[in-house]
């Protein structure tokens, strides 16, 4: 059975998984949510305003009612600016599946945060919450993310054409990444060496 457990502090060595405050928004509209470059590989468009953003975190913030509600602030342990998002979502109660999904703002990009924090999400969901299985879907137009996925010890298991169709209606193919709890176990060790 999933054991919920709601969206607990994380550390990592260099990231705090944590919750949202209310008084996050404006950062997280200045760090990704109003950007472009992430909001090109998200299915929703970039904010406009500030007021789209605060709705997003109120929101988040109310989510934390529910135990079943798993969203991550990540932040830099050094600094405590608060660099991006991760959350556990959709899941499935029959399959115990569910869904795992990320942004990090641009000035974060490629220095290894994302892989750190899907890293430790992904040990969290099986370790913690036993959860059968992990997935999580890029734009083929966005290796990046499809990178981490791997480095996170996913693996591909299709190419969806036109699975989305995002705020600038164009469609996007979309790579299907996955983990087992089984497949986790035994990669765990070399994960935790970072030879993967
Ligand atoms: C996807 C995202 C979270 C990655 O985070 P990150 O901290 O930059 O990732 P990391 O630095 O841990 O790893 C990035 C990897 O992708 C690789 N990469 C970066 N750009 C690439 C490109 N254009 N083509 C191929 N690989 C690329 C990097 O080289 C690195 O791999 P390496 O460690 O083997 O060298 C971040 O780019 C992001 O927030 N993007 C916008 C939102 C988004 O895409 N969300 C996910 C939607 S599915």
């Amino acid at each position: 059975m999933i054991k919920y457990l709601g969206t607990p502090h994380i550390e990592t060595d260099r990231l705090i998984l944590e919750k949202f405050q209310l008084n996050d928004a404006q950062k997280v509209f200045d760090h990704w949510l109003s950007d472009e470059r992430v909001a090109d590989n998200r299915i929703n468009a970039a904010h406009k305003t500030i007021s789209e953003t605060i709705e997003r975190v109120n929101k988040i913030v109310t989510g934390y009612e529910s135990e079943e509600f798993c969203y991550w602030a990540i932040k830099l342990k050094d600094s405590g600016e608060l660099i991006g998002e991760i959350d556990l979502y959709d899941f499935d109660k029959v399959t115990e599946n569910c869904e795992v999904s990320y942004s990090l703002g641009y000035e974060w990009w490629n220095r290894g945060y994302g892989t750190e924090a899907l890293r430790a999400i992904v040990e969290f969901g099986f370790r913690q919450m036993n959860i059968h299985k992990i997935s999580a879907a890029h734009n083929t137009d966005n290796p990046a993310s499809g990178r981490i996925m791997s480095k996170a010890g996913m693996v591909q298991e299709g190419i969806i054409r036109d699975m989305i169709r995002n705020s600038k209606n164009q469609y996007k193919d979309c790579a299907i990444y996955g983990i087992l709890q089984e497949e986790f176990n035994s990669k765990n060790f070399v994960l935790q060496q970072g030879t993967n």
